[in-house]
């Protein structure tokens, strides 16, 4: 007896006709076949469509989102008018308007088939209103959302007075992982002091490390390398990402010739957010305007693990966004010239299992002992439901159905033409064989 059966699935690596059974809120079995004669307390029909295991955002800012207008409008667009109106609104959080809006966020997440969320907390703040209302907000849904948390200082770790303590208040209390903001310290060198402090404070507690690390358009910003060295030094491989990394889009190539190596041989995790690398970066360029993405297809050549993450949605940096991980990999891959068809599949897995490796998630997959989490897409294959932004059909967690959509579908009145228009039936019939 299984708790659910969804039957006839797609998988992401293209495996067709697929049942996965579900027990204790972890997959038991995958496999064709298998629904035939067992007893499952409920049925999801995939309808040979695909079913992935959740999107998973590596870098998001949930104390942020959703303040789009408090206490006013980002004019100039930039990063910095950001941070600048950040904190003007810092003064007037209260741990309850913080809570109630991430909650909302979290439904429109979980809407999305978004179920892990690692999210930077600003420390910078001693009073770490934000601090107590994410860690508050973490417990209320962890039974569909993994939110983990980083303890980041916005401010600077060293720039901000009070900074270094508040930021071990915040890990003291709970927080999961250790941030920092190295290109925003006063000199390089003290970004590069405060790459050092943080990845020791992390090996002493044995955290996670995840910093907005050379978030410029500076070809000479160099605090991913401080990190990657202080990562082998510290033994911390594996544990580490480098998020933004957006000054690699305009280095030197023979000095990235030397940094990606050195990167892989660290074991770095890269974060990239086009959504928000695209908009910000290259606001001092006239003409031709650099795109600001970090040099994704060259990392994941090398064998780095890169995710995409959504970063900001409707917040003092970003008006737009949605919680759609699909519109990230959409962007990612645009912005990446990532057009092939292993590239595009890898876009996918940016916004799926890289990004689960970013955050360590326990049990994360389709495979057997798997935890039960997994979205029904209205698309054919990964590359299918990027160019539709596919609508979640059914959202599972734990093996209990959490969401559900109807399918997109549009009904013509047009003479001659077909009633209804489902745009997941307009691909061409060539795409649906094998394909080089
Ligand atoms: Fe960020």
């Amino acid at each position: 007896m299984f708790d659910l059966i969804v039957t006839d699935a797609t998988l992401p690596d293209g495996r067709t006709g697929q049942d996965i059974a579900v027990r204790d809120g972890r997959i038991v079995t995958v496999g064709p076949g298998l629904a035939a004669g067992a007893e499952a307390g409920a049925r999801l029909d995939a309808g040979g469509l695909l079913v992935t295991p959740p999107f998973v955002d590596a870098h998001f800012h949930m104390d942020a989102t959703l303040s789009l207008g408090l206490p006013r409008l980002n004019h100039s667009g930039t990063l910095l008018e950001g941070i600048a109106l950040w904190g003007e609104l810092k003064p007037l959080l209260t741990v309850e308007a913080l809570v109630e809006r991430g909650l909302r966020y979290c439904d429109l997440a979980v809407s999305r088939g978004l179920l892990a969320i690692r999210s930077h907390v600003d420390v910078s703040d001693p009073r770490l209103v934000t601090v107590e209302a994410m860690l508050e907000l973490r417990r209320q849904v962890a039974p569909w959302i993994d939110l983990q948390l980083v303890a980041f200082p916005q401010d600077g770790y060293f720039r901000a007075p009070g900074a270094a303590e508040a930021l071990e208040r915040a890990l003291d209390m709970g927080v999961d992982v250790v941030g920092g903001i190295p290109h925003f310290e006063r000199t390089m060198a003290d970004g590069a002091a405060s790459v050092a402090s943080l990845c020791r404070i992390a090996a002493e507690r044995g955290l996670r490390v995840d910093l907005h690390c050379d978030e410029t358009d500076d070809p000479l910003s160099r605090h991913v390398e401080t990190l990657a060295a202080e990562t082998i030094r510290h033994g911390l491989q594996g544990r580490v990402a480098g998020s933004h990394l957006t000054s690699m889009h305009s280095m030197d190539n023979y000095y990235v010739s030397k940094l990606i190596p050195l990167m892989a041989e660290a074991g770095l995790h890269a974060v990239a957010n086009p959504l928000i690398n695209i908009t910000l970066q290259g606001r001092h360029d006239t003409y031709p305007k650099r795109r600001g993405q970090t040099r994704v297809p060259e990392l994941m050549a090398a064998g780095v693990n890169v995710a995409f993450g959504h970063d900001c949605v409707m917040d003092p940096w970003y008006s737009l966004g949605s919680g759609d991980m699909l519109e990230v990999a959409s962007m990612g891959l645009h912005v990446g010239q990532m057009t092939s068809r292993d590239a595009m599949r890898a876009c996918f897995d940016a916004v799926t299992v890289n990004a689960a490796a970013v955050m360590g998630l326990e049990g994360y997959g389709l495979a057997p002992g798997c935890r039960a989490d997994m979205v029904l897409l209205q698309a054919a294959d990964p590359i299918e439901a990027i160019r539709l932004r596919a609508t979640r059909l059914a959202v599972v967690r734990g093996g209990k159905v959490v969401s559900r959509a109807e399918p997109a579908r549009s009904a013509l009145s047009l003479p001659g033409r077909p009633a209804l228009v489902d745009p997941a039936d307009y691909a061409p019939p060539a795409l649906r064989a094998p394909m080089p």
